[in-house]
């Protein structure tokens, strides 16, 4: 067992993750009473995580020095190696701040790097402090252009740091760091994890039978692969006491609903409930600017339309939503974590209704929630569908989501999609769209002026959501994009492509 103390980093769980995908356990616990737990438990290493705070905040949450003579090994990540450098008599200096990818340069390959071959590596930063001390007794096992100290080890004690990100999967070579630190330095015995459908089957099972034979569900489905599998998976567990409901809000992409119904019926057997609801949506979203407003007058609105069709099925038990993991975490998921956005089909829900909540892929990462997609069986269109967020089109429109203006953006995002599949893109990225941004700007179309809107692209790959880096598309794919979209969209005025990494930039716009 190897205990993970929470900092409130956004990537703790994936930390644990990486590690369990080892067949090692983990346990997630808080910095405050860590020492006695750890105590009373043994584990067989401690990482620390990273966080938000800098460890000169008020209330940074911290760990009991302690800790460092238990003579268990620990592993610092960002925070968690700044709070140990702090500890141990080093000086971490503010405001030294880097996010996203860089090159480090190892200088001692045993321990944690061992194995690696590469003497530079891509790691991903996400820091706004640097340790530029060392604490007595430690050396330095590698570094880059402007944090020296990227790497450290301890010369007796078995206490690494890295200022650096080895969970996140932009990392060269972080999984075997991870599990350097699992088997050569903790001794834990390694074996490769996969997930199980029948397992995840089972545990929902459980759930609904505590409720009788006779209860019921209802899903809240998308047409994505999260609740499709959701689904999938629940209507394994529950057969027919389980119905499908498809909210035809206009705010998801053209063609959603058609395939619903075709995979729902055909596929998977059981026929789905379809709400055409677009002017409902429209009317609440009137003269709403602010993204968290957006999130929330949409999350309201959908839970109401769920009340609703729940109570003309009769007694219902369950609702069934495709929420992974990334979600919950970043709708602050964790005590330390910074909230980011309130992704809307996780805050509040199971407080406002009646209904319990179902989620059986809420633990599970994008890539394993396509794994159980592929043992359900389910259609490849389905499983390599680009992940898209529950608000739709209206987080992807900055500013007021007018029916014009969603046209137009259904109009540029299905080009968008259109280009990519032809290319031979659609399934290398993690998800490609269309933005409009509200910025209107000059251009001539035939001989006369158009002030038009502005089209942003957002084209990255990522797989575990937590990172993201924008994709090295050839200029010919972008280029035909933008003559599209600009061709073809009606008061468009140019095309511009984001080339921000994730982090600093979250990869929607709002
Ligand atoms: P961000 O923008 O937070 O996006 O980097 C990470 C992933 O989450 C999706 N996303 C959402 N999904 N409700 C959702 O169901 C939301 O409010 C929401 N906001 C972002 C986004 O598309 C990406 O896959």
């Amino acid at each position: 067992m190897i205990y993970i103390i929470d900092f409130g980093s956004q990537t703790c769980h994936l930390i644990s993750r990486r590690i369990r995908d080892f067949s090692v356990d983990t346990e997630i616990i808080e910095s405050e009473n860590a020492l006695e737990s750890i105590r009373r438990k043994r584990p067989s290493g401690i990482i620390l995580s990273g966080g938000p705070s800098s460890v000169y905040d008020k209330g940074a949450p911290t760990v009991n020095p302690k800790l460092f003579s238990l003579d268990i090994p620990i592993l610092g990540i960002c925070y968690g190696w700044q709070i140990t450098a702090q500890l141990l008599g080093g000086k971490v200096m503010k405001g030294h701040r880097e996010y996203g990818p860089t090159k480090v340069t190892i200088a001692s390959r045993k321990a944690l790097f061992q194995n690696i071959k590469a003497k530079e590596l891509t790691v991903w930063m996400s820091h706004g402090d640097n340790v530029v001390k060392l604490p007595k007794e430690f050396s330095v096992i590698a570094s880059t252009a402007s944090v020296p100290m990227a790497a450290v080890e301890h010369q007796k004690k078995r206490i690494y740091g890295v200022q650096f990100h080895p969970e996140v999967e932009h990392t060269q070579e972080g999984t075997r760091m991870l599990r350097n630190f699992a088997d050569s330095i903790c001794h834990e015995k390694i074996e490769i994890r996969h997930i199980h459908v029948e397992d995840v089957i089972d545990e929902v099972k459980k759930i609904v039978d505590k409720k009788g034979k006779q209860c019921r569900a209802i899903a809240a489905v998308s047409g994505g692969v999260d609740s499709t599998v959701a689904s999938a998976i629940v209507a394994k567990a529950m057969g027919k006491r389980f119905t499908p409901v498809y909210c035809n809000n206009g705010l998801m992409r053209v063609g959603t609903a058609d395939e619903v119904r075709t995979v729902f019926e055909k596929k998977l057997h059981v026929k789905p409930i379809i709400v055409d609801c677009e002017n409902r949506f429209l009317k609440a979203l009137k003269g709403v600017t602010d993204p968290e407003k957006k999130r929330i007058t949409i999350g309201n609105l959908y839970i109401k339309i769920f009340e609703e069709i729940a109570n003309k099925l009769g007694k219902i038990d369950f609702l069934v939503q495709g929420t992974i993991y990334s979600d919950v975490i970043e709708s602050k998921g964790t005590k330390h974590a910074d909230k980011i956005k309130s992704h809307h089909n996780v805050g509040g829900l199971p407080e406002i209704m009646k209904l319990d909540l179902l989620e059986p892929c809420r633990h599970c990462y994008k890539d394993e929630v396509r794994e159980l997609g592929r043992q359900l069986g389910l259609p490849h269109t389905v499983i390599a569908k680009q992940p898209f967020p529950g608000p739709g089109q209206a987080i992807r429109i900055i500013g007021e989501v007018t029916k014009e203006r969603l046209e137009k953006q259904h109009m540029a995002d299905a080009i968008v999609l259109e280009v990519i599949k032809e290319e031979g893109w659609y399934e290398k990225v993690f998800q490609s769209f269309s933005i409009m941004t509200g910025v209107n700007t000059t251009a001539v179309k035939g001989d006369g002026r158009v002030y038009g809107e502005l089209v942003g692209l957002r084209i990255y790959d990522s797989s575990d959501i937590m990172t993201a880096g924008w994709t090295h598309l050839p200029y010919e794919v972008l280029q035909k994009i933008s003559t599209r979209i600009v061709n073809e969209v009606p008061g468009v005025s140019r095309v511009v492509y984001d080339i921000t990494t994730k982090p600093p930039a979250t990869m929607e716009w709002e």
